[in-house]
């Protein structure tokens, strides 16, 4: 090991002695073999694989109109064809106009039998199922549904006002077997679909992908399937650049499954269920159309807001796999204090447990109570922790007494793990601490046993929310391979762990100028060395493999581990059973549903069992937790991190196209893993994500284990970098949590690709490097290495938008559409703020609750007719249920600026100053009488004050003018109650 830290420290590699510390278990170790499936080739781009749309169809026959939609009957057109599975003759059609904005259509087999009822329905109380309102009527609605027998069933969906196609399958075939549903809807020239998260694409879909829905614990999975299933995709028309047109498609169904975006269809497979869609008008009130319309109705009508957070979870978090013991994660909070760096909460990977078993301490490294007392220094400091939980459960050794692990044996008394249909026992399969079990979330003592591990743990753990990972759920082998081998436990698993003895990442970061040949040679030959050794080692050879095509359907039976619809799953051979829980194990409901139904479900269900587990820990209190993997409807109780990215420039780039896909799912509270998980990131792109991060909702730092740290006070540069960057976030925390506000209340979305602010330009309908947050805040980040400057566009300034420098408060000018060059040096990013816009800020302080109880000032940006709103949501900051909130309205016109609140929480900070800016000629455009007259003047003659209804001296303000920034300092002394307390009014006069 000593020659790894010599060329560590070659590198500036702060952790080198964890190469010495990670290699506590090494026998036995399982064998590559046990993760092998027979490759399969996957049905897209298998020629020899029948096509579906030749099958027969169906017809439809006993149509019964009800007022707000019909039934019928729908029976097969012709003989079975069996081309992924077993034909249903018969089945049944449910159309229903649910709400003005969204229509209903199901189909789904005729005769269920009880014990099969989960092959086809997916229950309303693990994912919710929109019912109709009560009111709509076919009339009412805003969609129009049509259908027809010629040749075989086949319908559309139409917007009723104008008639415009939004889906149809006209000329194609419904296919309805049990392991297989097909459906292909027609689609116009050149599309623009988005949404299908989750994915790690460019943002607009294209006309040439195919989205593979399977939760797969495969990070960074470009174009592939990732951890989460969103089935929701949300379409944009453009009518030559004036009336815009958007509606959404959600089809509810957990299976694993396939979107294939072609040049003129999507063809949407399924591996099962039931054809469950909603289709969404996303009209407005005013008739017109639009992307965050359908998003809004997406997530109130469809699958629910999401949770509201905690204030503090807005502040800046710090992770890593490897802070090996208490005195280096001390080091890592005093390194952010020393370097002025805020930091809200420390995060702990694996690295806190005993031999990775959940809900354990390791003592030697993490010894209670000194663990305990670490973490209440923390909390006396204003900062929070976290701590990882796995998805998988060690089970103890039967043959070792001294090997009992509490948490499987108080699982095993409950018997509530899933279970392995050969053996009627417990599936056994394998993860970190070696054999390992999983819960079984469909019966409701798993529940109780989880609230009671996690309430125990927190006792010497006394952690503020919980990261849940692998929650896919993964498994390191194929099949319940502990079967008869558990005494062999704690196993190590197939595969070094990062971290073990020959995993150290030896690479140069991505675009390293490697200007020290020396230190390049000695990298590589240490590098070559470790890949020698391990190839030469007999605890790891090469995997073998088998070749094996699909299975072929077989009347009567599912085949569920090797489906005859062969899905593109990213993992190795694509078979679903590898790396993961195969899908034929089963659980303890009644009907023994099995992971062939539940495997997609996995994350919402830890997640929400976590959620309320948090909730017993601390009642009333909003519950922290992220996740792994997600389903739709699970932003209701949890985040989720983009998880294992890698350090590279493009890796950085598509988190923000992923957190737009999460956005419209309503998971806002998502963020990548900064400055990159895998392999070693360096000063300018850690930089650069640390200023882009600072503009997600959740902003996390988290690397692996064997790389290089990549704390932001590592590089001066990083540091100055994330301290900008922090700044502006931290002055503009209640504007991230308004924004939270509205997307807990109304399904707004927080960040915001620039299409859906500015629907009519066409232009922006790919662009995803740029981004904004809320209505107001443009970013423009720099993505690529090496530069110092950075190109944008500035949307809607040809309509008279308006937009200012954040830093200089100075106007913006461009042309429309230009591609303006910005300076962008090494520890500055771009931020802009819309004209028409205001917003409260605060001052940034090394804690959210800190920079929280700093005065507030209000920046008064100017739209073109010299006038400006904002809002700005206000409480407690933690409760689920809130005693008193606050909700302040600010409006700027005719040179008076007002503000009222309504609602009963009061904040005790004062106003400390006023800020407007726009006073000046505008640079763009020509409707500037008004403000032509103010600048003539140099500023206001003349100021009045009221305050909650009584007028105030305004002689002691301290005002300044200079090229249309007016401030106004003096406020404190009529607010020192609490800014928005009483309503004010105060005017100018020029
Ligand atoms: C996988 C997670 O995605 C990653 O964030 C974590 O560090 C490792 N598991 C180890 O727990």
């Amino acid at each position: 090991m000593r020659s790894f830290c010599i060329i560590a420290s070659a590198f500036a590699f702060a952790d080198c002695a964890l190469a010495q510390t990670a290699t506590e278990r090494v026998i036995p170790t399982l064998p590559p073999q046990i993760n092998a499936l027979p490759s399969l080739t996957p049905t897209i781009l298998d020629n020899s694989a029948p096509d579906a749309q030749d099958c027969p169809g169906y017809i439809a026959s006993n149509v019964v109109e009800n007022g707000h939609g019909l039934t019928a009957d729908l029976t097969i057109a012709g003989a079975n064809c069996q081309a992924f599975g077993n034909d249903i003759a018969d089945l049944v059609l449910e159309v229903n106009y649910q709400a003005k904005e969204r229509l209903n259509v199901r189909i789904y087999p005729k005769n269920i039998a009880p014990a099969n009822s989960s092959w086809f329905i997916l229950p309303s109380h693990i994912v919710d199922q929109p019912e109709w309102d009560g009111k709509t009527t076919a009339e009412s609605s805003d969609l129009k549904f049509e259908w027809s027998n010629d040749p075989t069933f086949q319908f559309r969906v139409l917007r009723a006002s104008n008639n415009e196609e939004l889906f149809s399958t006209y000329g194609h075939v419904i296919v309805y077997e049990d392991q297989f549903l097909e459906l292909v809807t027609n689609m116009v020239e050149d599309y623009n679909v988005y949404g299908l998260a989750e994915n790690i694409h460019n943002f607009r879909l294209g006309n040439n992908h195919t989205q593979t829905f399977y939760a797969v614990d495969a990070g960074n999975s470009i174009d592939r399937n990732v951890y989460g299933v969103i089935p929701f995709y949300q379409e944009t028309r453009y009518h030559d650049g004036t009336n815009t047109t958007s509606h959404g498609v959600y089809a509810r169904n957990a299976h694993g499954q396939e979107w294939l975006l072609r040049e003129s269809t999507i063809a949407y497979r399924t591996l099962g269920g039931s054809f469950d869609l909603y289709f969404l008008s996303g009209q407005n009130g005013n008739g017109g159309s639009s992307a965050l319309t359908t998003i809004a109705q997406f997530q109130t009508g469809c699958i629910g807001t999401p949770a509201m957070q905690m204030y503090w979870t807005f502040g800046y978090h710090q992770a890593r796999w490897g802070y090996e013991n208490i005195s280096v994660s001390q080091g890592v909070v005093d390194g952010y204090r020393e370097a002025n760096i805020p930091l809200e909460c420390f995060w702990h990977d694996l690295d806190i447990y005993d031999l990775y078993r959940d809900f354990t301490n390791n003592d030697v490294t993490y010894p209670l109570p000194e663990f305990t007392q670490w973490i209440e220094s923390l909390h006396e400091n204003g900062q929070h922790y976290v701590p990882i939980i796995d998805s998988n459960i060690y089970v103890s050794n039967p043959k070792n007494e001294s090997d009992t692990y509490a948490p499987y044996e108080n699982g095993k008394n409950l018997q509530i793990f899933i279970r392995d249909p050969t053996t009627g026992d417990f599936y056994f399969g394998n993860n970190w601490p070696g054999f390992s079990v999983w819960g079984d979330w469909l019966i409701p003592s798993t529940q109780e046993w989880w609230t009671n591990e996690i309430v125990n743990w927190h006792k010497g753990t006394p952690f503020d929310g919980i990261w849940i990972d692998l929650s896919e759920a993964a498994s390191f082998c194929a099949g319940s391979c502990g079967n008869g081998r558990l005494t062999e436990n704690p196993v190590h698993p197939p595969f070094l762990l990062p971290g073990d003895p020959l995993t150290f990442d030896f690479n140069y970061p991505e675009g390293f100028n490697i200007s020290n040949a020396t230190e390049a040679a000695s990298a590589a030959a240490a590098s070559a060395s470790q890949s020698s050794v391990l190839s030469a080692s007999p605890i790891l050879p090469a995997p073998t493999t088998t070749t094996q095509g699909r299975t072929e359907p077989t009347p009567g039976v599912r085949n569920l581990n090797y489906p005859p619809y062969v899905i593109n799953n990213v993992q190795a051979g694509h078979a679903l059973g590898k790396s993961s829980i195969v899908p034929n194990a089963t659980h303890n409901d009644q009907y023994n549903t099995t992971e062939y139904e539940m495997h997609n479900l996995f994350g919402l269900q830890i997640s929400n069992a976590t959620y309320h587990a948090l909730l017993e820990l601390f009642p009333g209190r909003r519950p922290f937790t992220v996740g792994r993997s997600v389903f739709a409807g699970s932003g209701k109780t949890t985040s989720h991190w983009g998880g294992d990215n890698t350090s590279t420039w493009g890796s950085m780039f598509l988190s923000i196209s992923q957190a737009f896909t999460m956005m419209m799912s309503g998971i806002p509270m998502f963020g990548a893993d900064t400055c990159g998980f895998a392999r070693n990131t360096d000063y300018q792109l850690c930089s650069r994500w640390m200023e882009l991060s600072a503009f997600f909702p959740f902003y996390r730092n988290h690397n692996v284990k064997a790389t290089i740290g990549q704390e932001a006070y590592r590089w001066s540069s990083v540091a100055e970098s994330a301290r900008r960057a922090m700044a502006v976030r931290y002055s503009m925390l209640t504007y991230m949590y308004t924004l939270f506000y509205y997307a807990h209340t109304k399904g707004e979305t927080v960040m915001r690709a620039l299409a859906w602010e500015f629907p009519n330009d066409a232009t922006l309908r790919e662009t995803y490097n740029q981004f904004l947050l809320g209505p107001s805040i443009l970013v423009t980040p720099v993505l690529v290495p090496n530069t110092e400057t950075v190109q944008g566009v500035f949307p809607g300034i040809g309509e008279g938008e308006r937009w200012y420098d954040w830093y200089t408060l100075a106007e913006v000018q461009a042309q429309p559409q230009e591609n303006v060059t910005l300076s962008a040096p090494l520890e500055h990013i771009n931020v802009h703020v819309r004209g028409g816009s205001i917003l409260a800020l605060q001052q940034p302080r090394l804690t959210t609750r800190d920079t929280r109880n700093t005065p507030y000032s209000l920046l008064v940006v100017l739209d073109e007719s010299g006038k400006a709103k904002g809002s700005l949501y206000l409480d407690d900051g933690e409760s689920l249920e809130q005693n008193a909130t606050c909700l302040v309205q600010f409006s700027f016109a005719d040179s008076c600026l007002n503000f009222s609140s309504e609602g009963d929480y009061h904040a005790s900070q004062p106003l400390a100053n006023i800020t407007i800016t726009g006073l000046a000629d505008p640079v763009n455009g020509n409707n500037t009488h008004q403000r032509r007259d103010w600048a003539h003047h140099g500023g206001p003659q003349h100021s009045s004050l009221q305050y909650g209804g009584t007028s105030c001296d305004t002689s002691t303000f301290d005002t300044s003018y200079d090229n249309g920034v007016l401030k106004v300092s003096g406020t404190e002394k009529y607010t020192e109650g609490g800014a928005f307390q009483k309503d004010l009014n105060l005017c100018f006069e020029w």
